[in-house]
Order: structure tokens, then C-alpha cells, then sequence
């Protein structure tokens, strides 16, 4: 590094417009040297990133594209920490999510990145990325979220004990031993600070020493002597059970001490290069362009305070020579372009397509079994602890069976007793149906949590689908019996096990069915607000077309019988229900008697060449084809999203029109 360092004032010169241009002086970096020998041993472990002319472009409504990445280029290499900077909006974050692989399918991305030379897909399990929010379950403990995520994420082939040995370590290392026993906490409750949040986040992403690490603001709310040793422990990774991790970073306002730890510095502003090579040698790159940095200012301040077009500069303290930040960047940005830095990042990126190397593999996890017990236990503690989840509706139908039960007490079996039993069985399915939706703010939140942690690869779809589902049936066992049981005797229901059993088992299958049905709507509509009122309204027209607030001869044929009636689970709720009730009674009238068989066909028009289990059946196989579409959409989207992201990345291709490079405006 020495001799880049000693890259002389004289080897700049200044243009006409007093703006100061390098030189082409040839130089021997030490990156370059470092090429050279690596050239040599044939195969390198580890990931090397490259990225060459890299656009990504969002729309601008009526006037085409607007770029957000201006053709960069750049390397991350095993062994390193590469630190991307720059003002706020600059573009940090979307450059780690274009290298990460997760840009929206609102974005355009052109060029090419390469995963050690070849062009890989990154995303679910190759790499961890540790994201601006922090998604972590509520709920649970900091011990509990990072020993459950080790169990999740380190393979079989280690202990129960070497799992939890590790995640005290890494607790240990990101200095949160003091809070390890308190809730992480959320909007509702308070637990552990933001920083303290920061930091199980990234605990629970180098669990496993990741081969390369995105981190996005790895250091934001921690003071500085937390972010030190926070972002020493990160690179002292690298060290560990010799492996070599490729990390980038993010970062915002690093102390020298931190600045100091970093290898490269990728230097954005307004989405262009400033600067990117050494760390060493970007002071000199500054000052030789007539930017030096003031002594006594920390260079990482000093540069993105250069660069930080945001906000008017105080004419009487602004950049030297009187220029304008625009001015400045522009200067730089060009400098940049032209100079030796920039040919030597080329000249590497060149040197890394031809090495032999490694393609990048998946991350060795717990094998399936164990990813559904883990991930089973876990949803089960946190719906246990989170009152919205179960607890809350629990006490709203304890209360309302307990209204029912009063206001219907002892229904007895007159004729007059017909009508409010065929009400009460339908207002209870229906409510119980209805109110499930309440929970679907709590699944929407566990949804970002799986979401996250399937991109980073911790477990797959089908160990979530299965964990979750697992650990909701005891609540909906309990949410079906106790309120059923409370209503069946309060108000007198047909006496007999079976009946109370049937009765029990069709509330308990109904409220399973529509919590699958939740779990699509979430699937399709992350946002909580837009996915209770979508699957109210499902559930609406469900509960409409089922056949008792409209009789089944009645109900029109197109659309609203065929097939929708069908597919209705009211439909079959109800039938079930009401054959439950009604067969084997009597109901006496002026002495006339009724049977309940004649009741069914005649009063309610209810299908009767078929026993009521088949209704029940229907509704495990319709509760069955809704956890499995569930399952498939998932899939599917992770299918299409790469096919998506490929149509709005073609490689090496420039493809949009409108943009204006503003690098090219002079
Ligand atoms: N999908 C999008 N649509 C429109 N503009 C976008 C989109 N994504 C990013 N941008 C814009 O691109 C710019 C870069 O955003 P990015 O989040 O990468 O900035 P950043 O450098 O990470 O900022 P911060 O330091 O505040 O996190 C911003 O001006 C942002 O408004
Ligand atoms: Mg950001």
C-alpha cells in the first residue's frame, strides 16, 4: 500500500478550469501486487464480487427512467471489508441490493455481476444480509431469538450444546451478555433499545460465518465505542475457522477507528462514483483534487461532508476555492473516471475473471425434521406470548358464548325453538370465522420475519407452513372448546357425545380453514390494513352465499350458485351443523310432531343424500388445498421473481432510454 501512498502532489495536474486532474502515471499499487500473486495459486477460497457498468434505474412517470445507479464498478474480495459511503440517498442501500440480488420489481438494473467470475444467483441461503429494519419476532428473549436461529441455521453434524456454545459467543462478542434475558420488544411493548436491536440482527446472520455478508447500516444507533467493537468483531470474522468472509458494508458516520478497518471504500453520491479503491489512498485522492482534509476532522466526515449536495453550503464555510458541492462532485466524479485508481479497479476486475474458482455453494443447515420442531416451538412460544394473537379473541368468544348461552338458555324443542336454533348455529360459525381475521396483523408480522429469513436462507417454506400450522392448533383447539362447550350446554344443543364432539370439531376446522385463507390473502397482500379488509370481504360474500340468509333454490344460478356456493365453506359449516342439530330430534307443534329430517329438507333446503361427516370432510380437504396453495404461491413467487428480476436486468445489455447521465452533463 506503501507505494501507492506515495503517489506524489506532481502526479496531478491542473486543467483550465483550475479543477485538478490526475495524470496517466503509471503506479504499482499494492492491489496490484497482490493480483499478481493471487494469479498464481490457481484456486481461491472464498467469494469474489464483481460488478461492472452497473445500472438500476427506477421509473420517472412521464419522462422515462431515472437512474438511481449510475454505472458502477467495483470488487469485494474474500478476506475484506469493503465499505460502501456516502451521503443519505446516495444510493448505499440499493447498491447492496442490487449485489445481494434483492432489488424490487419496480427497478431496472443493467450490467454485469459476477460471483467469482460467473454469474450466480445469490439470493435464499448463498449469502446473509443484514437489512436496514430489523425484523425480528417480538416476543422472544435475545437468548431465545439467536439460540433458535442457531438451531435453525448450523447443521446437525454439531450438538444441541456446540449450537448454543456458539450463540453465547456471538451474544458475547456483540456485547449484548446484560440484556440477553430481556424481549426484543416492538410498537406495542418496549424491550430491548435500537442498537441493542441492531445488534441481535446481525448476531443472528454470522451465526454461521457466512462466506459474504451484506450489512446496511451495521453501526446505526450504537454509540461509538459499541459500533467499533461491533464492526472489529465483524472483521475479526474473517479469521475464524479460517474462513475468509467477503463482507460489505454500509455505513454512515465510521470513527477513524472503524475507518481504519476497512479495506476498500466505495465512495457514492447521487448514485455515481466518487471514489472506490483503497482506503489508504482516498485522502490523497481528496486533497490532490484540492479537497484536503482539515486536521483534526475525521477523512470519512471530511468526504461525505464534500460530497453532500442535500443542503446549501454556508457560503462563508463552504468547500475551498468557493465551489459549489455540485462542483465538487463533479470534479471529483471525473477525476475519478480518468484516474489511476480507476484503471487499476479494472485491471483487478479483470484479474479476478481469470482465477479458477469456487462455485458459490449453500449454506449447510439443520436438516428438515429439525427446522420443523425448531420453528413449531418458536411459533408456539410466540403465539403464546402475543396477546393479539389468540389470547385476546379467546376472551371476546368466552364473553359472547357466554351472551349466547344466556340469551338462547335452554332453547327447549318446540316448534318455536327451530328457527333460533338454525340463528345460533349460524351466528356461531360465522362469528367465530369472522373474528379470525383479527389475527392476521400477528401472522403478517411473522410473515416479514420468515421472509427474511428465507432470503437469507435459514429454513425453507415447507418447514414454516408446518411449524406454523403445528403450533396454532392447540389455541384453536382451545378457542373452538372452550366457547363451544360454554354455548352447547348453556343453551341445550342436541344431547348426545357424538353431537358435542361433531359440534366441536366443525367450529374447530372452520376457524383452521379460514386462518389458511389468511395465510393467502398474506401471502399476496403483505400489508395488514389491505389484507383484513380483502379478507373480510371474502369472507363476507363466503358467509352470504352459504345458503341460509338466501335459500339454495333461491340463490342465482350464475356465478352466486355455480360455483360459488360450492366453494363456500359456510355452505358445508352450516350443513354440517345444522344435520348435527337437527337429525334424531323432535319438535312438537299443537301436537303436531316435526322431524328434524323433514325440518332440514324442507325449512332449510339442506342436502340430505349425504351424512354430515362428508361435510366435515370437505372442510379437512378444503382446509388441506388452502395451506397447499398457500405453499405453492410462495414457491412460485420465489420462481418468478428471478425470471421477473432476469427481464429487468438483461446483462451487458443497455436497455432504457431516457436516461440522462449526468456524469456526461458538463
Ligand atoms: N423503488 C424506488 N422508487 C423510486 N426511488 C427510489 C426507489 N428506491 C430507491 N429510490 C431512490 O434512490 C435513492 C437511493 O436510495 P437508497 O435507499 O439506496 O439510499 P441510501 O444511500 O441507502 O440512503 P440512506 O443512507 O438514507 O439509507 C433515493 O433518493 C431514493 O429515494
Ligand atoms: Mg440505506
Amino acid at each position: 500500500m506503501s507505494s501507492f501512498l506515495q503517489l506524489q502532489a506532481n502526479d496531478y495536474e491542473q486543467d483550465n478550469s483550475s479543477k485538478i486532474l490526475p495524470t496517466n502515471v503509471e503506479f504499482e499499487s499494492t492491489f496490484e501486487v497482490e493480483a499478481t500473486k493471487s494469479v498464481e495459486n490457481d484456486k481461491v477460497e472464498g467469494i469474489f464480487l464483481t460488478w461492472e457498468d452497473l445500472w438500476v434505474t427506477v421509473s420517472n412517470g412521464n419522462n422515462g427512467r431515472k437512474p438511481i445507479l449510475e454505472g458502477l464498478k467495483g470488487y469485494a474480495k474474500p478476506g475484506q471489508l469493503l465499505a460502501i459511503m456516502g451521503p443519505s440517498g446516495c444510493g448505499k442501500s440499493t447498491l447492496l441490493d442490487a449485489l445481494a440480488g434483492r432489488l424490487g420489481s419496480k427497478t431496472k438494473q443493467t450490467g454485469k455481476i459476477l460471483i467469482n467470475g460467473r454469474k450466480q444467483a445469490l439470493a435464499y441461503g448463498t449469502s446473509a444480509y443484514v437489512t436496514e429494519d430489523d425484523t425480528i419476532l417480538n416476543t422472544l428473549t435475545v437468548r431465545e431469538a439467536v439460540y433458535y436461529s442457531a438451531q435453525l441455521q448450523l447443521p446437525d453434524s454439531m450438538s444441541k450444546l456446540e449450537k448454543q456454545e456458539r450463540a453465547d459467543f456471538i451474544i458475547k462478542e456483540t456485547g449484548l451478555q446484560d440484556s440477553i434475558n430481556t424481549r426484543i420488544g416492538g410498537w406495542k411493548s418496549k424491550g430491548i433499545s435500537g442498537g441493542q436491536k441492531r445488534r441481535v440482527s446481525i448476531c443472528i446472520e454470522i451465526l454461521t460465518h457466512p462466506r459474504l455478508l451484506f450489512l446496511d447500516e451495521p453501526t446505526s444507533g450504537l454509540d461509538s465505542a459499541a459500533s467499533y467493537h461491533v464492526m472489529s468483531r465483524i472483521s475479526g470474522l474473517n479469521k475464524k475457522d479460517g474462513i475468509q468472509m467477503t463482507i460489505i458494508a454500509s455505513i454512515h458516520q465510521p470513527s477513524n477507528e472503524i475507518f481504519r478497518l476497512f479495506h476498500n471504500l466505495c465512495l457514492l453520491s447521487s448514485g455515481k462514483t466518487v471514489y472506490f479503491g483503497p482506503v489508504s489512498a482516498a485522502d490523497k485522492f481528496f486533497s490532490s483534487n484540492g479537497f484536503p482534509c482539515p486536521s483534526l476532522q475525521s477523512p470519512s466526515d471530511h468526504f461525505v461532508k464534500t460530497i453532500n449536495n442535500d443542503f446549501e453550503q454556508d457560503p462563508e464555510k463552504g468547500l475551498s476555492g468557493g465551489l459549489s458541492t455540485e462542483e465538487a462532485i463533479h470534479i471529483l466524479v471525473k477525476s475519478y473516471d480518468s484516474s489511476q485508481i480507476s484503471h487499476q479497479v479494472q485491471k483487478e476486475l479483470y484479474q479476478i475473471k481469470k482465477r479458477v474458482l469456487d462455485t458459490m455453494e449453500k449454506k449447510r443447515h439443520a436438516d428438515f425434521l429439525t427446522q420443523c420442531l425448531i420453528l413449531t416451538r418458536r411459533s408456539f412460544v410466540n403465539m403464546y406470548r402475543e396477546a393479539g394473537y389468540y389470547w385476546l379473541r379467546l376472551l371476546i368468544y368466552g364473553a359472547l358464548a357466554l351472551s349466547l348461552g344466556t340469551m338462547f338458555f335452554h332453547i327447549g324443542s318446540s316448534s318455536e325453538s327451530i328457527q333460533p336454533r338454525g340463528s345460533l348455529l349460524v351466528f356461531v360459525v360465522t362469528f367465530l370465522t369472522f373474528i379470525t381475521v383479527c389475527g392476521f396483523p400477528s401472522f403478517v408480522e411473522d410473515m416479514k420475519v420468515f421472509e427474511r429469513e428465507r432470503l437469507n436462507g435459514h429454513y425453507g417454506v415447507t418447514a414454516f407452513t408446518i411449524g406454523n400450522t403445528l403450533s396454532a392448533i392447540p389455541f384453536l383447539l382451545l378457542m373452538s372448546l372452550i366457547p363451544g362447550t360454554l354455548v352447547y350446554y348453556l343453551v341445550g344443543l342436541h344431547q348426545g357425545h357424538e353431537q358435542f364432539v361433531y359440534f366441536i370439531s366443525m367450529l374447530f376446522i372452520s376457524v383452521f380453514l379460514v386462518e389458511g385463507l389468511m395465510m393467502i390473502v398474506a401471502s399476496m397482500v403483505p400489508n395488514f390494513l389491505m389484507g383484513i379488509i380483502i379478507g373480510t370481504g371474502i369472507l363476507g360474500v363466503m358467509m352470504l352465499d352459504g345458503g341460509f340468509y338466501r335459500l339454495p333454490s333461491d340463490i342465482p344460478k350464475p356465478f352466486w350458485k355455480y360455483p360459488l356456493h360450492y366453494i363456500s365453506l359456510h355452505k358445508y359449516a352450516y350443513q354440517g351443523l345444522f344435520k348435527n342439530e337437527f337429525q334424531g330430534l323432535i319438535f312438537t307443534s299443537n301436537q303436531v310432531i316435526i322431524s328434524g329430517e323433514v325440518i332440514l329438507k324442507n325449512l332449510w333446503q339442506m342436502e340430505m343424500n349425504y351424512s354430515k361427516w362428508v361435510d366435515f370432510t370437505i372442510l379437512v380437504g378444503m382446509a388441506l388445498v388452502y395451506r397447499i396453495m398457500f405453499l405453492i404461491i410462495i414457491k412460485s413467487f420465489e420462481k418468478v421473481k428471478p425470471i421477473v428480476a432476469a427481464i429487468n436486468c438483461p446483462q451487458e445489455i443497455f436497455r432504457f432510454t431516457k436516461v440522462t447521465r449526468s456524469s456526461e452533463i458538463d
